[in-house]
């Protein structure tokens, strides 16, 4: 090189590093503009320049240019994709771009330390439980336990993830089960997932139920459960528990089981007997029994819980004293009248049995609100009136375990009254009322049909996912009706045919079978339906409904006693003659309705044609179930 041109070369190195100083200084200042401008012209000097694209990179993410910086960083990518700058880079502009599972995934490259920054910690938590994994992954799993732990994830979204990463260690992907209990039985993943909740996935109860299968058996064999594998037997109960043991059971296990508990209740009616001489015998009958409803549960209840051994104490209390506790409110319930119809006995033998949905934790709002006020906030496309009063008075007919009344009464200003026809879940509705402190409920075991024994009337009336199982689901409308105050409000959620399609045809399976739906046959006919070949192409759809993976939520969606299914013609042709006006829908995917403005109008939200186009268009627009609101006329 020349002397000249060593002197143009300097010159330019430092043009370029007063340019890029400059630029920096720009962003610093928050002068995004001006350092765009100075770091493209920079780029037409050094194009490839690494420092100068990630700050350009920078400089477009802070201007919310996100798809400017994936240009800048395909770019970059082919010569510097493993630069340790670039790789921190990239999952923060695919979380910016919305494309959470490269993001996350992008993540799993980066060094221990890196992910512990809390740019990248943010996109791991908020990302993760939109990632498909293609394979198994222990950086990923030891993420979703440390979120889980953190309690910074909700359960579903748990879900989601860690079944995945469990299918992997179990062997699902390449169809080789691994039931190698000395390694599952370490194995946090697994046992948290089967602890937590229910699992939703055919495919892991096949495993979880071959799982417990061998537990038994090997055990009875050597008629002891090593303390090796406590933990396990533990979580499987859980699971059990968690399900409401919906699981298949083979006659050969119930012929175990049978002996089992033959056995325990020899031991438990002779004098001196302790749980710790058969800790690992009631672990074994835990994966498949309440303890509750073991005919010898009333010695078991005498049993202090300090006397039953660690391992089983949590199970004891769930299936034993917190079931006996629910049942002690059984006599709290006020009844009033009398269950004449058959189908409405039908329904109630249902929910006696099975009382649904089960439910821990409700969802309110910082501060009560009227309920025209929740109405706006949950109606789409409701106008408020211009005069309303603060507090109304509401009837939840067909209340079920009080989720619903429950949530109603924190959230807004009124007097609740709510019935039902099933004993057991008004049981359950009072004692989950004194456990989130909610009062004022006033909760009657009442058949709908004929709610004028109440001999008063509501402003408001609730009635969601009750309607569609009377024998006829007009007569129970007109029932409502007759206690709604003239100008008042009707709110109904009625099952879609279109959106139940797939539903049906498991539906049909049970139907077929001629089975009434006791435990023991919901467990056989759902097994058929998960291995039936006609079912299939059911189960691609069925993983959406969770329902269908613990006992009573199964059969509420598919072993239901009476089951009505409407279209929106239909709903449209029965308001009209009951001159009810139609308000709107509520419990809709936001999606759904920025969807549908966008088709049709905001004004068309109360069209129940342009819904019932949309819908053919879009079948799972209402998830099962449409849930609307109706006012008569005043
Ligand atoms: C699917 S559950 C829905 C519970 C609640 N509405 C909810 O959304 O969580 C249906 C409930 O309606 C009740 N039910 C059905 N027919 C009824 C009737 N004729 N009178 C009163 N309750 C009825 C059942 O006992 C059951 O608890």
């Amino acid at each position: 090189m020349s002397d000249k041109q060593a002197v143009s070369a300097k010159n330019d190195r430092d043009f370029i590093n007063e340019q890029f100083v400059k630029a920096c200084r720009f962003l610093e200042s928050k002068s995004y503009e001006s350092g765009e401008k100075a770091l493209l012209e920079l780029l037409e000097k050094v194009p490839g320049d690494l420092n100068v694209n990630l700050k350009l990179i920078e400089c477009y993410i802070n201007q919310g240019k996100y798809l400017d910086a994936f240009k800048v960083l395909s770019g970059i990518l082919p010569e510097h994709g493993d630069t340790r700058a670039v790789l921190l880079v990239t999952p923060i502009v695919l979380f910016c771009l919305n494309d959470y599972d490269g993001a996350y995934k992008a993540t799993l490259l980066l060094t221990e330390d890196e992910r512990k920054d809390r740019q990248i910690q943010n996109i791991i938590q908020h990302s993760i439980m939109f990632v498909r994994f293609d394979e198994y992954s222990s950086l990923a799993e030891q993420d979703v336990i440390g979120l889980i732990e953190a309690k910074s994830i909700s359960e579903s979204d748990f879900f989601s993830i860690a079944q995945q990463l469990a299918g992997f260690k179990l062997g699902l992907k390449n169809k080789e089960l691994n039931l190698n209990m000395n390694e599952l039985v370490s194995d946090q993943l697994l046992l948290k997932l089967l602890s937590f909740s229910y699992i939703r996935s055919a495919a892991l109860e096949d495993v979880i139920t071959a799982l417990r299968n061998k537990l038994l058996t090997f055990s009875l064999a050597e008629m002891e459960l090593p303390d090796s594998l406590v933990e396990l037997a533990q979580a499987v109960s859980m699971q059990s528990f968690n399900n409401e043991y919906v699981h298949y059971i083979s006659e050969a296990e119930e012929e175990m089981l049978s002996e089992l508990e033959e056995m325990l209740a020899r031991l438990v009616e002779s004098e001196e007997w302790s749980p710790f001489d058969v800790e690992g015998l009631f672990l074994l009958l835990c994966m498949y029994r309440r303890l509750y409803d073991l005919p010898f549960k009333d010695k078991l209840l005498e049993v202090e819980m300090a006397a039953w051994p660690e391992s089983l104490k949590p199970l004891v209390k769930l299936t034993l004293y917190d079931v006996n506790e629910e049942v002690s409110w059984l006599e709290k319930v006020e009844s009033i009248g009398t269950v004449d119809s058959d189908v409405s006995s039908a329904v109630q033998k249902q929910y006696e049995e099975s009382p649904y949905p089960r439910w821990s934790q409700l969802y309110l709002p910082q501060a009560k609100s009227s309920y025209q006020e929740y109405m706006r906030n949950n109606i789409y496309g409701y106008e408020e009136p211009e005069q309303s009063k603060e507090d109304y008075d509401v009837l939840v007919a067909g209340c079920g375990t009080g989720f619903h009344p429950l949530s109603l009464a924190g959230s807004i200003n009124g007097n609740i009254t709510a019935i039902d026809l099933s004993k057991q879940s008004l049981a359950y509705a009072l004692m989950s009322a004194e456990k989130q402190g909610i009062s004022g409920v006033n909760f009657y075991q009442l058949d709908l049909l004929k709610v004028k024994d109440l001999k008063r009337d509501f402003d408001v009336v609730e009635s969601v996912g009750v309607l569609h199982h009377m024998n006829d689901p007009e007569e129970g409308l007109k029932a409502l009706l007759a206690v709604v105050r003239p100008g008042g409000y009707l709110r109904l959620g009625l099952y879609s045919e279109i959106s139940r399609q797939q539903l049906v045809k498991l539906r049909e399976l049970y139907v077929k079978s001629g089975m009434s739906p006791t435990a023991h046959n919901i467990r056989a006919v759902r097994q058929t339906m998960m291995n039936s070949q006609a079912a299939q192409d059911v189960f691609g759809v069925v993983n959406q409904f969770s329902d269908f993976y613990a006992m009573s939520p199964c059969r509420d969606l598919i072993f239901h006693a009476q089951e009505h299914r409407f279209t929106l013609p239909q709903i449209k042709k029965l308001l009209k003659k009951h001159k009810l006006k139609f308000l709107g829908f509520s419990g809709l995917k936001r999606t759904v309705v920025e969807a549908f403005v966008q088709t049709y109008d905001v004004d068309s939200l109360v069209n129940l044609d342009a819904w019932a186009e949309f819908e053919k268009a879009n079948p799972n627009t209402f998830n099962c179930m449409y849930q609307f609101m109706t006012q008569v006329p005043d």
